[in-house]
């Protein structure tokens, strides 16, 4: 089978990860998170002290900053294992911030090229298809209303005994989806290439299907 790369984009929500760790595992892939890389930026800025408002000093932050994501799925931030760190409210909230700014996108660009270099990769994002690896050999965007995304967030998080409130992690998703779409720089959006994939009435197991076999019919 040919070496390619999968490229999954969609908003906040979506499966995205989920289903993208089970497309790697079943192809014998690596998966790359580029959210966690966006996240954990935001987490070591936040603890700095940093404005995330302020592009020249994130873009300083980043230059000194090593983001790593080990194959058994842990985020390291130099060398900390932040895996937990990054998922906080007060991050999810902020990323979108540090996101949009263009010079912070740059490197990490030039950071999730060269990690998809040697291809066999599935990457999720919000501009994978669009920016990151433009000739990835798959695209695909995955969407779901706001009310499935936001009611899979809610048991997602009762499952992990967290606090949940149904009413505001719809807000929440809403209004990252906005800033995630509006930004001038790499805005989320779907590839003119890539095939979208309403997971609204789909089970996991049928998006992680319909992804293979579409990876199988360009192989
Ligand atoms: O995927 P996840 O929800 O963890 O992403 C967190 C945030 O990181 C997104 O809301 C977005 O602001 C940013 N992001 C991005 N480009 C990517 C991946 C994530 O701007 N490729």
């Amino acid at each position: 089978m040919e070496q390619i790369n999968i490229a999954i984009d969609g908003p906040a929500g979506a499966g995205k990860s989920t289903v993208a760790k089970l497309v790697a595992g079943r192809l014998g892939y690596i998966y790359i998170d580029t959210g966690a890389m966006y996240r954990a930026l935001t987490y070591k800025a936040i603890k700095n002290g940093i404005d995330l408002h302020n592009e020249s000093q994130l873009n300083d932050l980043l230059l000194k900053t090593d983001i790593s994501l080990s194959s058994d799925e842990k985020v390291f931030l130099d060398d900390e294992d932040v895996t937990k760190l990054i998922r906080t409210e007060e991050v999810t909230n902020s990323v979108s911030f540090v996101a949009s700014h263009s010079l912070v996108r740059k490197k990490m660009l030039q950071r999730q090229q060269s990690m998809a270099k040697a291809k066999m990769t599935v990457m999720d994002g919000r501009d994978i298809g669009t920016a990151v690896l433009p000739d990835a050999e798959v695209k695909i965007f995955l969407s779901a209303s706001v009310e499935e995304r936001a009611k899979r967030r809610y048991e997602e998080n009762l499952s992990k005994g967290f606090p949940a409130d149904y009413e505001r992690l719809k807000a929440e998703i809403a209004l990252r989806d906005k800033r995630d779409s509006e930004r001038e720089v790499a805005p989320l959006k779907k590839a003119d290439d890539a095939i979208e994939i309403d997971t609204t009435l789909m089970s996991i197991n049928d998006v992680v299907t319909t992804i293979l076999k579409i990876a199988e019919e360009r192989t």
